[in-house]
């Protein structure tokens, strides 16, 4: 028997038993009282019995136990943001959730996904920062984990493996970011989106189309998650020029993936000069980073751990801008006016609203007006081909 159990019954026995008083002329009815009471006492025992051994086992257990652990949540350090991430459980969705547990601008943080969400919820939920965690699961709990969010991040999807189509993870990922991008507009209208899911340049103009129909649409709060190819530049970058990447800032424009991704080497901060083999070195590296990962990873996944690190990098240029920042600029892929197409990627000044200011591409040489051009034609038919998806 356990010392519980043990516990419980020596609690119980000493209890107070209701006295039964006999008088010969009235035993049938004195009977029948001596066994109500009888019964009576049982049911108080039974009941005493069952509650005490509930809290001996949860005292026994600790402080997390079942029982406590629903009534008492940390409160969270300091007031923040709150901030879902869709897709918690996946490769950059658990790196992302951890470093977001850290941020010191999270006050609660919703980690949504249709498998493993409560394991990766419980194992974020022990490290003592300030932001409080809460897990969803499947598509039942998208309303309450969207429910009053500042900023909602999308990993949420299927990864480039080798030997995938691009028309294969368009398919599944395009519906993937309809079903979530319809909840945030019924949910968190308001919420600033980063959308990380590939292909960026289509899902995109698919999360427009569903907020466009939901009568939600503010092209300020829709960002498209380009910050892994600016991480990359600046890293490939440093190596060239023997810097420290910390100090180097290179501007990555046009879309996000192969030719689209356009870094603009004649913009570098600190400003500096490339010969053209360091600079047809550096636009093919940049523009096949994903590729390198995917390829070192052998099937294993894409671009995971510097995502995440990309994902909260710009995660929190938002965060800085919707606590009203000045200054803080960073590229995404947005709806723009700087080329006759309908979304680009440029440097915008964050803001509380999002994207308050979207910047113009600058001076380019005569090798990014080329790359440009091809970048364009690209880039026309992705967003038209999520366009299209939307629509039908
Ligand atoms: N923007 C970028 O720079 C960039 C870089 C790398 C990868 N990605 C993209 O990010 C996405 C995720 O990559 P990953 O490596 O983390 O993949 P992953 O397969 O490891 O994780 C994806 C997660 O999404 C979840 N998921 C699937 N359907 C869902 C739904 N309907 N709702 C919520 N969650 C759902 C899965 O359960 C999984 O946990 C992919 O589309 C990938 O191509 C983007």
């Amino acid at each position: 028997m356990s010392i519980c159990t043990l516990r419980s019954l020596n609690l119980a026995q000493s209890l107070p038993l209701c006295t039964i008083s006999s008088h010969s002329g009235h035993r049938g009815i004195t009977e029948l009282v001596f066994i109500v009471q009888f019964l009576a006492n049982s049911v108080l025992m039974a009941a005493v019995t069952a509650e005490n051994l509930i809290i001996e086992c949860a005292k026994q257990m600790g402080e997390s136990s079942i029982l406590r652990q629903a009534n008492c949540r940390a409160k969270g350090a300091a007031p923040g943001f709150k901030v879902a991430i869709l897709g918690a459980a996946g490769g950059i969705g658990q790196p992302l959730a951890m470093l977001m547990k850290i941020n010191p601008l999270v006050s609660v943080l919703h980690l949504y996904d249709v498998v493993n969400s409560p394991g990766v919820t419980a194992d974020i939920s022990h490290m003592d920062t300030g932001a409080v965690v809460r897990g969803f699961l499947k598509q039942e709990q998208l309303a309450s984990a969207l429910t009053g969010m500042d900023l909602v991040i999308i990993p949420a999807g299927v990864p480039r493996k080798p030997g995938m189509t691009r028309d294969d993870l368009f398919n599944i990922n395009a519906g993937i970011v309809r079903t979530l991008c319809e909840g945030i507009a019924k949910c968190c209208p308001k919420a600033i989106v980063n959308l990380i899911s590939n292909p960026v340049n289509s899902t995109v103009p698919i999360a427009a189309e569903v907020f466009k129909k939901a009568g939600t649409y503010d092209p300020k709060r829709l960002l498209g998650v380009t910050m892994l190819d600016v991480v990359r530049a600046n890293t490939f970058v440093a190596e060239v020029l023997g810097l420290d990447p910390r100090e180097v800032d290179v501007p990555v424009v046009g879309g996000h993936a192969g030719v689209t991704i356009l870094p603009l080497l004649s913009q570098v901060k600190p400003p500096c000069s490339f010969t053209p083999e360091e600079t047809e070195y550096l636009t093919n590296r940049i523009q096949n980073g994903g590729t390198e990962v995917v390829e070192a990873k052998a099937g294993a996944g894409s671009a995971t751990l510097s995502m995440a690190y990309a994902a909260v990098k710009f995660a929190d240029a938002c965060l800085r801008g919707i606590r009203g920042d000045k200054d803080v600029v960073a590229c995404a892929f947005v709806d723009s006016q700087v080329t006759e197409l309908p979304f680009f990627a440029t440097k915008v000044r964050l803001g509380p609203n999002g994207a308050e200011e979207v910047y113009q591409l600058g001076p380019l040489n005569a090798y990014e007006r080329a790359g440009l051009e091809k970048a364009k034609k690209e880039l026309a038919e992705s967003i038209q081909k999520g366009i299209s998806f939307a629509r039908k």
